[in-house]
Formats: structure tokens, sequence, C-alpha cells
């Protein structure tokens, strides 16, 4: 099943790829993963610290063409659980979720610690969602959503980062990632990262979808590896352990 999972999500990004190239069939079907010509998708921004956070989009401006990279598939709850206890989220932690879903990351990072967080979704349908889940938990106080594509993010003011995308999606964001500040901690459920080594990767059994499930966790400066950017992102899980 989880193969299948893993599967699923490899073809949507396929047919996401397909759907882009609509108006030009002859094109069809390159890697979704190239984003480069997406614009940014602007809502509301500032600071987490000093906002007002009614989490609601005023100024949002929407390409039509932008799309998902990868499909919505949420992380199951006790995963989410272990995600947040191996970054060792505390109160005055900043955590940003990229591709935030129904936002159940940001929203249990927020409930659970009291910290900030913030949830970034390119699919407005994943941010209605989540700005819903934010205001069920009344955790409005602590968590923004924002309205973006995770790859035109300035990731700086992070102190925890968690991600739920596809491995070559984790190795787009490394020139990202490499501007949080030292000591921040990344989190990624299922899929590892090409050319850089985790600190740590554990194995759980999700008693919500009885799956079995990984989370890899690298704390910044990220640590580059040869030997790792020789192995193929589809083996990211043969890491040590
Ligand atoms: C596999 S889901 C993970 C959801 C959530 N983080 C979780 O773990 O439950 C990936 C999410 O990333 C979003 N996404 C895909 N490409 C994106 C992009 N370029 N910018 C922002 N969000 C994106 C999708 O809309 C989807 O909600």
């Amino acid at each position: 099943m989880k193969k299948a999972m893993i599967l699923i999500l490899i073809l949507s990004v396929l047919f996401v790829g397909c759907a882009r190239q609509e108006d030009n069939p002859a094109d069809a079907c390159q890697p979704s993963s190239e984003h480069d010509s997406h614009a940014t998708v602007e809502t509301s921004a500032g600071d987490v610290n000093n906002q007002d956070v009614n989490n609601q989009d005023e100024s949002k401006q929407v390409e039509e063409s932008q799309q998902p990279d990868v499909v919505f598939v949420p992380t199951p709850q006790d995963v989410v659980d272990k995600m947040l206890e191996l970054a060792n989220v505390q109160q005055d932690d900043l955590v940003y979720d990229l591709g935030c879903g129904d936002g159940r990351i940001v929203v249990t990072a927020a409930k659970r610690y009291g910290c900030k967080a913030v949830g970034y979704d390119i699919d407005p349908e994943r941010v209605k969602e989540s700005l819903e889940n934010v205001d069920m938990n009344n955790v409005g106080d602590l968590v923004r959503i924002e309205q973006k594509d995770i790859f035109t993010l300035d990731l700086s003011e992070a102190t925890v980062i968690a991600l739920y995308l596809l491995p070559d999606l984790n190795v787009k964001l490394i020139p990202q990632l490499k501007e949080l500040k030292p000591g921040s901690r990344i989190v990624s459920h299922d899929f590892g990262m090409r050319g850089v080594k985790p600190d740590k990767l554990i194995s759980l059994f999700s008693e919500e979808d009885k799956e079995p499930h990984e989370i890899y966790l690298w704390t910044s400066p990220l640590k580059m590896s040869e030997e790792a950017a020789e192995q193929d992102p589809s083996l990211a899980t043969t890491w040590e352990r």
C-alpha cells in the first residue's frame, strides 16, 4: 500500500506535467517539477511575529496556470506528531509547512507546542481547508496560512521546516534551505534529499493508516555529502539509520 501511495504521488506529478502542457500536446508529459517559470502568488505577507493573524488573504493575485507539483496526500496524525517531536519543536520556534495541505502540521504545532507556524500551499482549495482547520482549532493567533509557491519563499526566518513532497522537490528546495539559521531543523515525511545527509531517519508504523512511514531529520547547516549525491533519489530510504 505504501508503495502504491508513493506511485500515486509520482503519477500525479506526471499527470500535472501533462495537464500543464495542454496547449501544446507535442510537449506533453514534461516533468511537473520544472517550476522555474512560475510566478509568485502574492497574498497577505508580513512578519508572523507582528501579524494580525486573521488568515484572510487581502491581496491575492493568483496566476491561473499555477498547479501543485504534487497532489495532496495528508500525513497521518500520528506521523505528524512524530515529525514535530523529532524536530524538537519548542514554543519559541517558527514552523513552516511547505505545501501545507489541510494545515494539520501547523495547527498541531500551535496546539501542542504553542509556537507560531505558517502553512504555505499553492492550491486555493488547500488554503481554504487550512483556514477552516485553523479556525476550528482556535489557533488563528498563532498560525498563518498563505497561498504561495514554495519555491519563491524566503525561509530564513523559519526555525523548523516540515516537508511532505517528493525527493526531487526536496532537492530543488536546497538553495532555500541553505538560508536557514544554524540549528534550524527540517523534517520530511517519507522522502529524503539527494546529496544531503540526514541526522536521523526513523521508521514508524502508523496506527491511522496501518502503514509504515519514514521521517528524515536534517539540521542547519545542511551536511552535503558527495556519497549521498551519487545516490539515486529513488533510493533515498537506503540511508543509514
Ligand atoms: C503530499 S501533500 C502534503 C500536505 C501536508 N504537508 C501534510 O503533510 O499533510 C503536498 C502539498 O503540497 C502542495 N504543493 C504542491 N506544489 C506546491 C508548490 N509549488 N507550492 C506550494 N504548495 C505546493 C499541494 O497542494 C499539497 O497540498
